[in-house]
């Protein structure tokens, strides 16, 4: 028996990433899941055999006994079901984007702070071992001066029937991965990411529906400055980033598998990244709320970050421009 018993809430195309990756971490059991569509809970059953299955989630706080749930609804359903199992003192794995808009990150915050269950934000791109290590070279030569993000795609699928009532604006619900991996790049310690005090956002809509278009500047607090880039209906689904600081660049293709082009005092650098030294090649944001959770120490992305995430994803989408 692992020392975590899990329970999974919602079990879409997402969830089974999370599955997944409970699977392959030993210190986790799956043993329960609750799913409101009737298909998906059979095909869950079938496929991942929980001791248990339940149509309502709460049937299955009360009747199962859990240490860890993940909530892998679409971001309107988030906030009553997040607020119930923090409540219940669970700990508590939330999807991106955390909720609808900030109001909604702010109620889930207040139902963390109030629990003795811990909560991450389930922002995968931190947690991803090629993005810990450039960031650990990046802090070694005193942390980045610049970060850049591209997070490019075809239309949302957000303009379908009934999207847009579950899900907030694309870079909120979407392109929030890399509005957050911008601030997580510019931390100058291990486990903290910076604080944007300034954004320049620029945002637009392109002519067919879900084709949102987003540029901004950000300064942060620790003299670190960023830019983004997000476009849907362009040609293709691209998700990279590249990082400066002194004699250091990094480009990252995050597309697919993470493939890193990196320069070192002024020479690319033929050395393969030291993943061992962060965790090891399979380090995920599962195997670290385990850490967390069996350690008792503080998650990297808690609700704190999400707020604070939200906040600049709103500002960009409000084409905000000056002080935050
Ligand atoms: N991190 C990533 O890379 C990534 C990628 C894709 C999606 N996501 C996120 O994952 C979440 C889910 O996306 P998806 O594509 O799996 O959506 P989905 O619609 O396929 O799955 C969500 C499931 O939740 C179920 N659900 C809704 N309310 C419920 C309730 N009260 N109790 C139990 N089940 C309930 C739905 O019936 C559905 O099956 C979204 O928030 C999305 O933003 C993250």
């Amino acid at each position: 028996m692992a020392d975590l018993k899990v329970g999974i809430i919602g079990c879409g195309g997402h969830a089974q990433g999370h599955f997944t990756m409970v699977k392959a971490e030993p210190r986790m059991d799956l043993i329960s899941i609750a799913e409101i569509d009737d298909q998906r809970l059979e095909q869950a059953k079938l496929t991942h055999e929980p001791e248990s299955a339940f149509s309502d989630y709460r049937e299955m706080l009360d009747r199962v006994d859990l240490d860890v749930v993940y909530i892998v609804t679409m971001p309107g359903h988030l906030l009553p079901i997040v607020v119930e199992c923090l409540g219940r003192d669970l700990h508590t794995s939330v999807e991106k984007s955390p909720g609808m808009n900030l109001g909604e990150t702010r109620q889930m915050l207040d139902a963390a702070r109030k629990s003795k269950g811990k909560a991450i934000l389930s922002v995968n791109r931190r947690y991803k071992p090629e993005v810990l290590a450039v960031r650990k070279l990046l802090q070694e030569r005193g942390g980045a001066v610049q970060v850049a993000a591209n997070y490019h795609k075809p239309p949302s699928g957000l303009q379908l029937p009934g999207r847009r009532e579950v899900a907030p604006p694309e870079i909120i619900c979407d392109a929030i991965h890399h509005v957050d991996l911008l601030r997580w790049m510019a931390g100058r310690t291990p486990t903290e990411a910076a604080t944007a005090v300034e954004v320049y956002g620029h945002s637009w809509n392109g002519e067919r529906e879900g084709t949102p278009r987003y540029n901004a500047v950000i300064a942060f607090d620790n003299g670190c400055h960023g830019t983004m880039m997000s476009h849907y209906g362009v040609g293709y689904r691209i998700q990279s980033a590249e990082v400066h600081t002194e004699d250091m660049s990094a480009y990252l293709d995050l597309t697919r598998t993470p493939e890193i082009t990196l320069y070192l005092d002024g020479a690319l650098c033929e050395e393969p990244l030291d993943l061992d030294a962060v965790g090891g090649p399979d380090f995920n944001e599962t195997s670290h709320f385990a850490d967390c959770i069996l350690n008792d120490t503080a998650p990297w992305s808690p609700m704190e970050e999400a707020v604070k995430t939200m906040e600049l994803c709103e500002a960009i989408e409000q084409g905000h421009r000056g002080r935050l």
